[in-house]
């Protein structure tokens, strides 16, 4: 970490409580890494359960006393829009600080990541006037109608892979419907969470509205889960994590929305048009490093196309930049840390004793000599029983399954405990819709891949989890219904 690197990143890192930075109850730091580098980035404030019932705290005053449950819902949605506009701002140098803890390459923070926590604060901010309850034509001599209300303290538990558009994508639904939150950042990248700290206050978000603590799943997370002054918990993390809260939850009967891991099938018919269907197949499970929740990690082709779309494949596959991060043209940046690259490694290892053919990378890659890199891997001859056809590997690593015929594709594709997204590529519209149908997932592209947006919902089937971010569906995850009843008899 050269000193002029390290001079852009000025981030306070402390937690964030109550509207102030500051240390951690405990006074202990832990070390927050640049894995393209292997070095040290800076230490951050280890918050555990006593710094996360301070934030609770914060977060039930704010919820109940002074500005925030007073301020109208137009207000609300003006400071949206604010924390919006401050993420563009801001853009560069967060993109850069994402880019340095999370290791993914530049030209993907600062072109998708950035602009797109900003739109979902944008988006959000449409909403906060728009929510609104129903009056009921019941029976009698009765009025009844019904209120849309905030839960109170929402608990918001993210993963490394997209920092800052995770906590984007809780904080814009959470704070558009008036609740108060705790946002607990993955413990290797806290960085952008910290600065959108600063943006929430320059924004005039008031003190105690979002709180900031970074720390360690079973210390930190574990304590959000269990707290009792906390009404929901929203988590994006690993299907093992998402079970375990599941449990951990059910003490205080806390509700859930739960966005967990995939093993998305992107299927390739023959029709399709193939040059197409190799960019988004490239796209689909090399994006992010392949450390993406809907990465399409399975790639089933139908075996009349195999020869000839592998050999693009192939061929694009091994070309694609590795390198420092920081560098504008660099597509496949370094693993989040040396534990997530050696399990990637392990897999690899996997895929190749249960006798799946590795056609192309898969070694550990050094960018000036350091670095937790790993080239794009692509199996061939992959079956659906294989450990790499059924668990997320979450890293660049592509299990190739062949097919004959749509029903064989379907129920190849629908072969897995999860269910998050699937792709279809093909030139017959019928055969795409059909297929769109039978597939257990919450989102299905076709002849695209990896498209979101913030108006339209994302979430799981199966064991990939439960309930719908983003969209208008969002709302629902972050308010709850009251039925008014009002007696007009005279
Ligand atoms: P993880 O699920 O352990 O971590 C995600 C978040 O949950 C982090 O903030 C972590 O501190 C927190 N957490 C961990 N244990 C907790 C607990 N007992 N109570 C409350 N919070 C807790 O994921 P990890 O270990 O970083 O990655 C392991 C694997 O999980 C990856 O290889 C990948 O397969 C999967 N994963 C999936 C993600 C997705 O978006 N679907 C995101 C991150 C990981
Ligand atoms: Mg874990």
């Amino acid at each position: 970490m050269t000193p002029a690197l390290q001079q852009e990143i000025q981030v306070t890192g402390k937690l964030f409580i109550g509207g102030e930075f500051r240390a951690a109850v405990s006074e202990k730091t832990f070390e927050v890494t640049n894995p393209a580098r292997e070095s040290h980035l800076m230490a951050v404030s280890e918050g555990a359960a006593a710094d996360i019932d301070l934030a609770v705290k914060a977060a039930q005053k704010a919820f109940s006393e002074g500005p925030w449950p007073k301020m109208s819902a137009a207000e609300r949605g003006r400071l949206l829009w604010k924390i919006g506009d401050l993420l563009l701002e801001n853009a560069d140098e967060l993109a850069r600080i994402e880019t340095l803890n999370n290791g993914k390459p530049i030209f993907e923070s600062r072109q998708i990541d950035l602009p797109a926590a900003a739109a979902c604060f944008h988006y959000y901010a449409g909403w906060t006037t728009k929510i609104h309850g129903e009056t009921i034509p019941v029976p009698g001599n009765f009025l009844n109608y019904t209120l849309r209300e905030p839960l109170g303290v929402c608990g918001a538990i993210i993963p490394w892979n997209f920092p800052l558009l995770m906590a984007a994508w809780k904080l814009a639904p959470a704070l558009a419907t008036g609740n108060t939150v705790v946002l607990k950042p993955a413990e290797q990248t806290p960085l952008t969470a910290l600065k959108l700290a600063e943006i929430l206050r320059q924004a005039g978000l008031p003190a105690g509205v979002v709180n900031i603590v970074p720390g360690f799943g079973p210390t930190a997370g574990a304590a959000l889960v269990q707290h009792p002054g906390v009404a929901k918990i929203a988590f994006t993390g690993s299907t093992e994590v998402g079970k375990q809260i599941m449990r951990e939850a059910s003490g205080t009967l806390k509700k859930l929305s739960l966005e967990l891991g995939g093993k998305s099938p992107n299927i390739v018919f023959a029709d399709a048009d193939l040059d197409a269907a190799v960019r988004g197949a490239i796209t689909g499970i090399f994006y992010g490093k392949g450390e993406v929740c809907m990465a399409g990690s399975r790639l089933l082709i139908e075996q009349s196309a195999h020869d000839a779309f592998m050999e693009k494949l192939v061929e694009r596959a091994s070309k694609m930049a590795i390198g420092d991060p920081l560098h504008p043209k660099t597509r496949i940046g370094a693993l989040v840390s040396a534990a997530q690259m050696n399990k990637v490694l392990g897999y690899i290892d996997a895929g190749n004793r249960e006798g799946a053919r590795l056609v192309t990378g898969g070694e550990r890659a050094l960018v000036d000599g350091k670095g937790y890199f790993v080239k794009p891997a692509i199996f061939d001859g992959v079956a659906n029983s294989m450990k790499i056809a059924r668990e997320e590997i979450f890293g660049p690593v592509l299990a190739t399954i062949e097919f004959r015929d749509l029903h064989d594709a379907i129920e190849q594709a629908n072969q897995t405990m999860y269910g998050l997204a699937a792709a279809v590529w093909t030139r017959d519209i019928k055969k795409a819709h059909r297929a769109a149908r039978a597939l257990q997932a919450g989102t299905v592209w076709i002849n695209n891949y990896n498209m979101l947006d913030a108006a339209s919902p994302f979430g799981g089937y199966k064991m990939s989890g439960f309930g719908r971010e983003l969209g208008q569906h969002a709302l629902d995850l972050y308010t709850q219904v009251k039925s008014v009843w009002v007696d007009l008899s005279e």
